[in-house]
């Protein structure tokens, strides 16, 4: 296990990491490879003030990147230890030693870049139960909990998004921040560009995030019938709860793709204090919601949105 070998391994495994997903594709983290370690920073100047001034999202965006970090050192044979100070560096992955890679891994690793987020309409093809209980085991096993809502449940949701939703068409700071992160080209390498959102919103019992302005996606005509909503929680509410948090929905996200499920989060009533406790209710004291997500199944023969842009490796990795 030479240095360079090492620092090799850390630089591929930072950049498989900028295929995360976040919160408005801010993708607001920097990796820092320093004496044979990857350590994992928050970016300030990528962080959603108006909307996640306490920084939620953005740590959870952090912990997705953290854990495609670890899908891609894993897909190498790597064995390494985490560390998660939850302060500055935010974690960090240090390699112990290299052995032959599992072919399981090297699956997970292709998930990375199959993954989206498709804001389509789903089937009318349920999620099978067995599927479902296997990602609330994959939740589990990431650090996290999923809690799949009931018929009644679903409608509360319904309200609470509505609500949220609501909450940030009426906010002017909310909505210029929207506007600045959504739409258009996005030639910068960040934000969510037109061909990933939906020309209309589409119908649903449970709205998608309508984020005011339009895209070129064809959503289908479908309802969201037949579509499973969950909750993603834990125990806890500290900034390490919600990195952890960030590590399981990417584990839950990659394994629904492996699933063929597809998998898209609703953040709006996590992000409203109202309806974020709105959310803990249906968790009846059971712990602390981080995201509420749609999973269904979707028509094959749609073709999905194309890749979401992604800063340049340069921008995002330093080696020290
Ligand atoms: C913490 C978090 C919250 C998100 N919230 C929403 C949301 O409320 N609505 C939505 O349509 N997409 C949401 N997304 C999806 C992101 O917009 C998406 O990951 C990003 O644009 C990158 O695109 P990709 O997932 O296709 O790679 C969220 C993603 C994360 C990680």
């Amino acid at each position: 296990m030479s240095e360079d070998e090492v620092t090799r391994a850390l630089v591929q495994a930072a950049d498989a990491a900028r295929f995360a997903p976040s919160i408005h594709n801010t993708q607001p983290w920097r990796w820092v490879v320093r004496d044979g370690r990857l350590e994992l920073h928050g970016v300030a100047e990528r962080q959603l003030t108006a909307q996640d001034p306490d920084g939620r999202m953005l740590l959870l965006s952090c912990g997705t990147a953290l854990h495609h970090a670890q899908v891609a050192l894993t897909a190498e044979g790597w064995r390494f230890e985490v560390e998660r100070p939850a302060a500055e560096p935010l974690a960090v992955l240090r390699p112990v030693e290299r052995e032959a890679a599992h072919p399981e891994a090297t699956r997970h690793l292709q998930m990375l870049q199959v993954r989206r987020t498709d804001r389509r309409t789903v089937t009318d093809d349920a999620v099978p139960a067995d599927t479902l209980r296997h990602l609330i085991k994959e939740t589990e096993e990431g650090g996290a909990r999923l809690h799949v809502l009931d018929r009644d449940q679903v409608i509360e949701l319904a309200v609470a998004v509505e609500h949220a939703q609501k909450a940030e068409d009426t906010d002017d700071r909310l909505r210029s921040e929207t506007a600045r992160w959504v739409g258009g080209d996005r030639d910068e390498g960040t934000g969510i560009p037109a061909s990933a959102l939906p020309e209309e919103v589409p119908l649903a019992t449970v709205a998608e995030r309508d984020f005011q302005t339009r895209g070129t996606l064809k959503a289908g005509g479908g309802h969201d019938q037949a579509a499973s909503y969950a909750v993603l929680y834990g125990s806890g509410d500290d900034d390490a709860d919600w990195l952890r948090a960030g590590e399981a929905l990417s584990r839950l996200w990659l394994a629904a793709t492996e699933q063929a499920v597809s998998l898209l989060p609703l953040s709006g009533p996590v992000e409203i204090p109202s309806t974020r406790h709105t959310l803990r209710g249906m968790l009846a004291g059971t712990g602390h919601p981080f995201l509420a997500v749609r999973l269904g199944t979707l028509d094959p023969a749609e073709s999905a949105p194309p890749r979401t842009p992604r800063l340049p490796a340069g921008q995002v990795i330093e080696v020290v």
